[in-house]
């Protein structure tokens, strides 16, 4: 990777219909995180992208569920989720709205732009409706069970527990969500994005082109192409959405799944009008690198129909990697807003204040990159008091406190050095090249894992040279050892700085230390001697046995059957 290069990356939207929980933060928001700070560390010049996809029948069936409007729905919830999200220290350039005007400009465009190529196919078929209440039944209005898992509660454009993309007509046993009652087949006319047409490109594009993607992706994407791609609509009769811009389109607004990648656009636009810089580079240079992280439910829309969007568009980049991941689990089971089985981003920040970090460490390191992952909040505990405290934050202040003890807080200097000692400074320069490799190749949680073994290997070097005794019979040489010990505690605060950004900022003003490009690490010179260093500070504290309960307890207590 070089310096300087150009990235547009983005987080899946989250739906403005509830508060975001920790899936969503450990399926797309913390790992395209921790890539964004690591690039910016690299010195590249990178875009972060999310926001709030405000359209779609989620929205509007929560609408209903609370007794208000769409509107106040989304006024809410994105508030909440941006005000969260930002909390934890997910560093967006832009956290926009799919109900901002330059989105509904872009969105409305692109839809024209397509038109008037003539790529839509319009059709009128018989769609379902739900007689009592006088509606079309699309997408989260119908459900039914899925004709490949056979999961009951699957909707009528996707089942979440096989990932499949369905049409409603695919559903066994068809209900309206909204009564309840079985529908009936009425004649509606809609605009269709031709997927078929574009499957020999996409075979090419993804199946010869993108063997890079991840196994879970490329497999998905596989599965889809084998069984044959069908036109898509890109419209619904419903009133909460885009209008479809077109005469004959009246009381028809554009499919929530067309509008809400879109927003990746018109978010890019937003911030560069803001900034007084060009927006094209982001999304039109072929030198830029886009890259989009999501869950994996999002895999069919962001490899499948936002490209083929795209391709038809013809003035737009292509992404160059997806790396979506598979679901979280919460104690064993899905992560469920209909039961309440969810830890809410909100609520955590509340109950575990200041503790940011370590949701971002146990999110990362459970994080579910291959399959499906289970949070605990027994292992959440473990994880906070086991390695942050036990290991890093004891490596960290022990060495400072030591400094301070026998050198009055002032860095020793690194006096020869044995041979050992000398490799292990070695082994840090390169480590830089190892973490940033991991972290490029979207390895996360192997990547800080790495850097935590440093930590350990940190306390191990300190007891084993234990420079509280040998400082009786030679300072000079419990003085190297302080020294090596600080620049290995730097060398780890720059390595954790994309994953755990506060306590890479303290670490960092403990020590004194400068910012200094990935790239541009000079170990020897991390830490200075003859510098004073700051008091040390606590990273971490030890989360009790009752606080862990409590959580517990609430789960328990909220579950709805
Ligand atoms: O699944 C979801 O939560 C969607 N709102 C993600 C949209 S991602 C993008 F395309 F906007
Ligand atoms: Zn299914």
């Amino acid at each position: 990777m070089h310096s300087k290069k150009r990235y547009t990356i983005t987080a899946a939207l989250p739906y403005a219909n509830g508060p975001i929980h920790l899936g969503h933060v450990a399926g797309a928001h913390l790992p395209a995180d921790i890539y964004v700070r690591y690039l910016r560390q690299k010195k590249a010049s990178v875009i972060f992208i999310s926001g709030s996809d405000e359209h779609g029948v989620p929205v509007t069936v929560r609408a209903q569920q609370e007794g208000t409007t769409p509107q106040k729905v989304v006024d809410k919830y994105h508030a909440l989720n941006k005000k969260s999200l930002e909390k934890l220290g997910i560093s967006y350039d832009i956290f926009a709205r799919t109900s901002s005007p330059t989105h509904y400009d872009t969105a409305t465009d692109f839809f024209k732009n397509l038109h008037q190529k003539g790529i839509f196919e319009v059709a009128e078929t018989a769609q379902y409706y739900d007689p009592i209440h006088q509606q079309f039944l699309s997408d989260r209005y119908i459900k039914g069970s899925c004709p490949h898992c056979h999961n009951p509660n699957a909707y009528g454009d996707q089942c979440e527990a096989c990932g499949s993309t369905l049409s409603p007509e695919e559903l066994i046993a068809p209900v309206s969500a909204i009564s309840g009652e079985k529908p009936i087949l009425k004649s509606t006319k809609h605009w269709y994005l031709p997927l078929h047409k574009y499957a020999d490109w996409l075979k090419k594009w993804i199946l010869e082109e993108h063997k890079d993607f991840k196994t879970n992706v490329y497999g998905q994407c596989k599965g889809w192409l084998d069984q044959g791609l069908r036109p898509r609509a890109v419209t619904r009769d419903l009133t909460w959405g885009i209008p479809v811009p077109l005469p004959e389109g009246q009381g028809k607004v554009l499919y929530v799944w067309f509008d809400a990648p879109i927003g990746y656009i018109s978010a890019t636009k937003e911030w560069a009008k803001a900034q007084q810089v060009a927006w094209e580079p982001f999304w039109k240079d072929p030198n830029t690198t886009l890259i989009h992280f999501l869950g994996k439910d999002n895999i069919v829309f962001h490899c499948i129909i936002f490209p083929v969007m795209l391709k038809a568009h013809g003035q737009f980049i292509l992404p160059q990697q997806i790396p979506a991941n598979a679901f979280l689990n919460l104690e064993g089971k899905k992560f469920s807003t209909s039961r309440n089985h969810a830890v809410w981003l909100n609520d955590y920040l509340e109950d575990f204040q200041g503790k940011e970090d370590v949701l971002r460490y146990v999110l990362c390191t459970i994080a579910p990159e291959n399959k499906d992952s289970d949070f605990t909040w027994k292992d959440f505990q473990n994880k906070n008091n086991n390695e942050l405290v036990a290991n890093l934050g004891n490596l960290v202040n022990r060495t400072v406190s030591l400094v301070h003890r026998y050198f009055k807080g002032i860095v020793p200097p690194n006096m020869h050095p044995s041979i050992a000692d000398q490799t292990l400074l070695d082994t840090l320069t390169a480590s830089f090249t190892t973490v940033g490799d991991e972290i490029e190749q979207f390895k996360f949680k192997e990547a800080l894992q790495f850097c935590m073994g440093y930590a350990a290997l940190g306390n191990k070097y300190l007891t084993d040279r234990a420079p509280w005794h040998l400082v009786k019979s030679s300072p000079e040489a419990a003085g190297t050892v302080l020294h090596i010990a600080l620049q290995l505690i730097a060398t780890i605060a720059l390595l954790i700085k994309p994953f755990l950004p506060t306590t890479s900022d303290k670490i960092a003003i403990m020590l004194g230390l400068k910012s200094v490009g990935w790239d541009e690490v000079e170990i020897a010179h991390l830490v200075k001697a003859g510098e004073r260093l700051a008091v040390p500070t606590l990273l971490f504290e030890k989360i009790e046995d009752a606080v862990i309960e409590a959580q517990r307890k609430k789960l328990e207590n909220n579950y709805t059957l």
